[in-house]
């Protein structure tokens, strides 16, 4: 397993829409196994492939926080959204490419996901609470979309600029 580095926005590759996986290799085994342990490592309970400059349609997250509770890891490949709910919930996103910073954020409190598994096979399953949140954050980095792209754009320019200059401050360290 190796730990993968994590991209910081901006980054052109973190606004690139993802193309779809044609079928589990060894290679996408392998990239799945790096992406749980750099998100695990950071630590963060999602990551997109994208996110460690891979622009295929995959990602990793693992919403439970309890570090005694038993890890619920997933691995989802070309996944698709398939029901939203009506209600909606706003939770305090973050997101390791945006490191510190955080904004609210609302979407479908509930959703449908269909996703090819490690297995080879297809799966389908509703998420609630965090795992719905964190779903449809990293979906939106398959498409290239961050979770800032949902603020006002003053707000998202505060937090970009805050990037640049972290990005500039670790460049020299
Ligand atoms: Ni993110």
């Amino acid at each position: 397993m190796t730990l993968r580095s994590i991209l910081l926005h901006p980054d052109p590759r973190l606004k690139k829409p993802c193309e779809p996986i044609a079928r589990i290799t060894p290679e996408i085994e392998t990239l799945a196994a790096d992406m749980l342990a750099t998100m695990y490592d950071a630590p963060g309970v999602g990551l997109a492939a994208p996110q460690i400059g891979v622009l295929s349609r995959l990602f990793v997250m693992d919403c439970v926080k309890d570090p005694e509770a038993e890890p619920q890891p997933l691995v989802m490949v070309n996944p698709e959204i398939t029901w939203g709910s009506e209600g909606l919930s706003t939770y305090e996103e973050g997101c390791l490419s945006i490191p510190d910073q955080y904004a609210d954020v609302t979407r479908p409190a509930e959703v449908r996901v269909k996703w090819l598994g490690l297995d080879g096979k297809t799966h389908e399953r509703e998420f609630d609470g965090l795992w719905a949140t964190c779903a449809q954050h990293e979906i939106d980095h398959l498409d290239g979309r961050l979770f800032i792209d949902y603020l006002s754009p003053m707000k998202r320019q505060m937090i970009t600029r805050k990037m640049v200059k972290l990005k500039r401050d670790r460049a020299r360290a």
